[in-house]
């Protein structure tokens, strides 16, 4: 009997020592130590034994079950430490290893100019009014004062949709004006970016589609203090402060008297250079007192209200603002050229 059990523990030691997860570990213990294992049988049979031998044996058996009960929990920390590092290792992450390139976009410079429009109309009270780019005629021109027969509505200035001409393309902003007139009582105080068509060549300075900001303020007492006090803030903001404004007469059929706004060259101070051809200036943008026949028109009482209006062109303000040379670069989407903004 006492070969029985040497035997045992040795086989019980060796079978031990190689398994290699806790689950056949586990099921070495049960097959040894278990209340149905093999050092249970061989007890079971300690009855035959000669009286003498048995405290011998029972004595060995013991030593035995302790042994083995140490070497499975030592072996156990082992596998589980060998888990343990072999996880470890399996999931170990390489900080050096360069990321995955993900792109991101960035603002059009037509946006950056006009989010910074915006805010600054936004923080002088405006808000912000929306008109169709398929605009009537009616609203495009005859409502802004600009008669059937006006040069401005010719088929070669204006893209029409029908043959009597009723429905285009719009051509300015400005009948946003007409729109917010007809629906808010005074006092209004709007801005409405947005596209306009002309049946314009492509050039460096012309495009057949590009974009307006119109402006409209109405109010009782409104004058044109109002709207180069504005006007004058616009510019200040947009090209620092102390940078001057020189309002030019001219003529716009929806605003009487109108005027054209030049801002002082940035690039020469006035003194004249190539960016403003020598002239110390350049146009900005085109305004006036809204005519009393558009005010009626939209039913305001031309006797009790009066109001400004301005249409800035934004592809202007941005190649100004980006020292840009041709308007086309604005519109060729190059992500070379427009990730440099
Ligand atoms: N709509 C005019 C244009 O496109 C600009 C303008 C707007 C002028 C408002 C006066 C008042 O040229």
């Amino acid at each position: 009997m006492k070969e029985l059990l040497q035997e045992l523990r040795k086989s019980a030691l060796e079978a031990m020592a190689g398994a290699d997860s806790l689950e056949a570990l586990e099921s070495l213990r049960v097959k040894y130590l278990g209340k149905k294992g093999e050092l249970t049988a061989i007890l079971k049979q300690m009855g035959r034994l000669p009286a003498d031998e048995r405290p011998v044996i029972g004595q060995l058996a013991n030593e035995i079950r302790e042994q083995l009960d140490e070497a499975f929990e030592s072996r156990c920390k082992s596998i589980s430490q060998m888990l343990l590092e072999k996880r470890l290792k399996a999931e170990t992450l390489d900080v050096t290893i360069p990321g995955t390139y993900v792109p991101i976009g960035k603002k059009h410079p037509l946006t950056t100019v006009l989010d910074e429009a915006i805010e600054i109309f936004v923080g002088m009270g405006f808000c912000i009014a929306e008109g169709p780019e398929v605009e009537f005629s009616d609203y495009n021109f005859t409502k802004l004062n600009t008669p059937e027969g006006h040069p401005a509505r010719d088929r070669q200035d204006t893209f029409y949709f029908t043959d009597d001409g009723s429905v285009c393309l719009r051509t300015q902003t400005s009948p946003v004006q007409v729109r917010v007139m007809e629906t808010s009582p005074p006092p209004i105080r709007i801005i409405s970016p947005g596209r306009v068509y002309r049946k314009d060549e492509v050039d460096a300075t012309h495009s057949p589609m590009f974009h307006q900001i119109e402006g409209l303020v109405v109010d009782k007492g409104i004058t044109m203090g109002d709207l180069k006090g504005t006007l004058d803030t616009l510019v200040q903001r947009l090209y620092g402060e102390g940078t001057r404004t020189r309002f030019r007469p001219h003529h716009f059929p929806f605003t009487e008297p109108s005027c054209e706004v030049d801002v002082q060259c940035f690039e020469c101070g006035g003194a004249g250079c190539r960016v403003c051809k020598g002239e110390g200036w350049i146009e900005l943008l085109g305004a006036g007192m809204v005519h009393p026949k558009v005010l009626e028109g939209c039913g305001i009482d031309s006797t009790v209200y009066s109001g400004f209006a301005f249409g800035i062109g934004l592809e202007r303000m941005a190649m100004r603002r980006f020292n840009i040379r041709d308007m086309r670069l604005l519109f060729e989407n190059d992500v070379r050229f427009l990730s440099q903004f």
